[in-house]
């Protein structure tokens, strides 16, 4: 892997993996970075690496859905592996407008299949990142293992699950290295403040109140995103082709659970007398129409095969997210304010 491809790397995960790779001994080619700078994207994420590693980092501008440019892309820097993340990835915009969805996750990843299918001299693995939610909701009992049937309830899930169906075709019928990782939800540094976590460190710390669907006992099973980045580059290097690995961080927290212990633990940094405990900003909303009520992976194929396991607790990974929210200041307000949107018009047109 000398050209590795990487979609989506100005988002969350993404970005999180670009700083991962290029942090390691056991990686020494160059990475392309292609994004087409959704409102969930942040260059700026990436600011440090474009300098420190000018001969190793490439960003461009593309949309997954443009099959030519993706192409000409494709030629021009020689990959030889793509890591795809670039999605629509958030439930609650799904259900408000799922065409974004539908293109992105299901034409996009498609665009990108049919440009490996036609370079099989060259490409040696298409790594897809998709999710748990693929898999539906447990109830208060099980995990989701690498067999479980796909029952997929919002069209986040549904497109995520087509993307998946579609990676697993190509390799069953035209013999394309793939690889496919099905994880739970991720938390960590450079998540964009609409997802659970950031959206509760911001709020909390600013004394706004925090939205908590539904009972607040839904549960969801909490992965530290570099805990991610480790358990996909294992697969990379070393899963089996054409594999499916489920990966979670075997902390299964209900909502309101995760609420508190941001309250608490801000309270405990971040005192502050006019906000008072935070727990009393809670507030109970309206539940998300077919909100899944449990996640829960069972992650033993991948520490089996490839000895994978987090590093992080959540109780450990919690308090780096919220002291990397805290020190980051700027990052945050850039967006918030809407500036990193108006600097990619100023840069990007
Ligand atoms: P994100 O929303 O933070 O970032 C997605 C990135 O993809 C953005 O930078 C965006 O600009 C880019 N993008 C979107 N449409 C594009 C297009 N048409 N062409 C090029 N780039 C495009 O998402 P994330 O949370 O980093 O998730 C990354 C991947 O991991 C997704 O495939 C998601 O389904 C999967 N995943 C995420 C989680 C999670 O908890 N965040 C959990 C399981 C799986
Ligand atoms: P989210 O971060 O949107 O991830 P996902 O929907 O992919 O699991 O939501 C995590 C959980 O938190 C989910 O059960 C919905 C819930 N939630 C809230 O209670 N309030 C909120 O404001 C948000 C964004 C999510």
């Amino acid at each position: 892997m000398q050209n590795l491809l990487i979609t989506g790397g100005c988002g969350f995960i993404g970005s999180n993996f670009v700083r991962f790779m290029l942090g390691r001994d056991d990686f020494t080619g160059r990475i392309i970075n292609v994004d087409c700078l959704t409102y969930a994207a942040n260059p700026k994420s990436l600011t440090d690496i474009e300098n420190d590693f000018p001969d190793r980092y490439v960003f461009i501008r593309a949309d997954i859905c443009d099959g030519p440019q993706m192409a000409e892309i494709f030629d021009r820097y020689g990959v030889d592996a793509i890591c795809h993340f670039a999605a629509e990835s958030h439930v609650d915009r799904s259900i408000v407008d799922p065409g974004a969805f539908i293109q992105t996750n299901i034409v996009g990843t498609f665009n990108l299949l049919e440009l490996a299918r036609f370079h099989p001299d060259r490409l040696t693995l298409f790594h897809h990142v998709s999710t748990d939610e693929v898999f539906g909701s447990l109830s208060a009992e099980g995990y989701f293992t690498e067999t479980t049937a796909y029952r997929p309830n919002s069209p986040y899930a549904a497109s995520k699950a087509a993307s998946d169906h579609l990676v697993r075709a190509y390799h069953k019928t035209y013999g394309l290295p793939i690889t496919i990782s099905n994880c739970s939800n991720n938390y960590g540094p450079y998540q964009f403040p609409e997802k659970l976590i950031p959206l509760i460190i911001l709020n909390a710390l600013e004394g706004k109140a925090l939205p908590v669907y539904g009972d607040g006992k839904n549960v969801r099973d909490w992965l530290y995103v570099t805990d991610h980045c480790d358990a996909i580059w294992k697969i990379m290097r070393d899963g089996q082709r054409g594999a499916t690995y489920n990966i979670g961080g075997n902390t299964e927290k209900p909502n309101i659970e995760v609420v508190e212990t941001i309250c608490d633990i801000l309270d405990e940094t971040a005192a502050d007398k006019d906000i008072g405990p935070r727990r009393e900003l809670i507030d109970f909303v309206t539940d998300r129409p077919g909100h899944d009520r449990r996640y829960a992976i069972d992650a033993t194929k991948l520490k089996r095969e490839l000895g994978w396991v987090p590093a992080e607790s959540f109780e450990t990974g919690i308090r780096n997210t919220i002291a990397w929210y805290l020190d980051n200041m700027q990052w945050v307000q850039r967006v918030q304010s809407g500036e990193y949107q108006t600097w990619i018009k100023q840069h990007y047109g």
